[in-house]
């Protein structure tokens, strides 16, 4: 196992460049199994979970081939129509295959995820999308198995007690592609993401509309064929990058980032007396002094996405005054603030919110990685904060950030990282 030596505080100035967001690769890489042709993904972020979907697929009988950061993906006549509780209780995206494996084989069997260190993550949204285009859904032995063929599409409402869910919008519109008719998806989610997959099955042949909006329609077609594509930049790593500046007092550029997909944060990083300027594929953020206190609810797109929720909540413990963070999205979503408060941090947790009185200075502690997004607070809190801080157990990190010790640390942060 790793783990990272960080040595505050520190000011980062300089320039980064932004990744391909993995959270719209791993339906990506699913959804080639759509089709029995090859289909070409480019630029393709070195993540352990982009690595796990690989396995999932190759596990699956599926050819996958990686040059450089193209991954060539062939899903032949023979698949195995299983994703197995080894690869799924790694990764809940494995999840992504249902759709897909339905929707050109009428049968899936999918292993049930298991438990999650950000709450209850509940595929009840799923099941309704793909019961709704007809499928037979049966519950054996923890796996999921559903069947039907052909397909028929159907109408459906896709929200849960927390809005929309991206999941299972993307798994429905991968299997109705396929189905007999059309298919209208309401209460759609509308993050890029989402919109991204289906610009993908748009260029392997699907008919969609609407994807970025609540209803979504599809028309399905016969067959879909292979397609090369590169999916969009990844809105999470750009906009803990632009965290990264805020709470070092710094001054960063951000290159190949996508500035409309992060309109709720930049506006909350300026509420917070940062300068943020925007261009065409770039962000620099500025700033001199403690953030002032803001208060952020997350929300589905276009709102605050709950995936910069830590990240934002590490910056706010070093601000000024009082803030208030509400995570509407996953309802235990809190673990690093545990870890915060070992920092020296000052938050309170009541129910949904977190109650931070800003201090001055975090100071450099031991602490514990708990999920990706909460390892990722811990490194933003650590760079700013002053001595040194060890965080165990970064493996949850290496799921989502690309080398992230390597680009803050070209820019002036302090990390090692360290085998044990
Ligand atoms: C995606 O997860 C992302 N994962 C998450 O990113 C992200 O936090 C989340 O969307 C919200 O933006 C990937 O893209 C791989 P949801 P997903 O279904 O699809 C409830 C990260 O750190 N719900 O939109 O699983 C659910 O419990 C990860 O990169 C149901 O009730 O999220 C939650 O409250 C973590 N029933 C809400 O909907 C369902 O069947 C939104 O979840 C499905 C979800």
């Amino acid at each position: 196992m790793d783990k990272f030596l960080i040595h505050g505080p520190t000011r980062l100035e300089g320039s980064v460049s932004n990744v391909t967001a993995k959270n719209a690769v791993l339906p990506i890489l699913a959804a080639c199994l759509l089709t029995e042709e090859p289909c070409v993904i480019r630029d393709v972020p070195q993540l352990e979970d982009v690595s796990t979907m690989a396995r999932l697929l190759r596990s699956m009988g599926v050819k996958t081939e990686l040059r450089r950061r193209t991954m060539k993906i062939t899903a032949g006549e023979k698949v195995e129509r299983t994703a197995t509780y080894d690869i799924v209780r790694k990764m809940r995206a494995s999840y992504y295959v249902l759709g897909p494996l339905l929707g050109r084989f009428g049968d899936a069997r999918v292993s049930l995820p298991g438990g999650c260190a950000i709450g209850p993550r509940p595929v009840d949204l799923h099941l309704k999308g793909i019961a709704a285009l007809g499928a037979e859904v049966k519950l054996e032995h923890g796996y999921i198995h559903a069947k039907g063929r052909p397909l028929r599409g159907g109408t459906m409402v896709l929200e849960g007690t927390s809005g929309p869910s991206v999941g299972a919008t993307a798994n429905t519109m991968m299997a109705a592609a396929l189905a007999r008719g059309e298919t209208v998806i309401e209460a759609a989610a509308c993050e890029p993401e989402v919109i991204d997959l289906a610009n993908f099955l748009i260029a392997m042949g699907a008919k969609i509309e609407g994807h970025g909006t609540p209803v979504i329609r599809i028309k399905g077609v016969k067959r879909l064929h292979g397609a090369d594509y590169r999916p969009i930049p990844d809105r999470v790593e750009a906009g803990t990058l632009a965290v990264a500046a805020a709470i070092t007092h710094g001054n960063l550029e951000i290159n190949g980032c996508e500035p409309e997909h992060l309109t709720a944060v930049i506006d909350r990083l300026r509420q917070a007396g940062a300068t943020v300027e925007t261009g065409k594929r770039r962000l620099v953020v500025n700033a001199e002094r403690r953030p002032g206190p803001v208060n952020v609810a997350t929300a589905p797109y276009p709102g605050f996405p709950t995936d910069l929720q830590a990240q934002f909540t590490a910056l706010l413990a070093t601000g000024l005054g009082t803030s208030v963070v509400t995570e509407n999205v996953f309802e235990s979503r809190f673990l690093h603030v545990l870890e915060l408060n070992r920092m020296g941090a000052k938050i309170d947790i009541n129910g949904r919110m977190a109650v931070i009185q800003g201090v001055e200075r975090l100071s450099g502690a031991q602490v514990m990685a708990s999920d990706l997004r909460a390892s990722a607070a811990l490194v933003l809190a650590a760079i700013a904060a002053r001595g040194d801080t060890e965080i165990q157990r970064i493996y949850h990190l290496d799921r989502g950030y690309e080398s992230l010790e390597k680009k803050l640390g070209d820019v002036g942060a302090k990390i090692e990282r360290v085998s044990y």
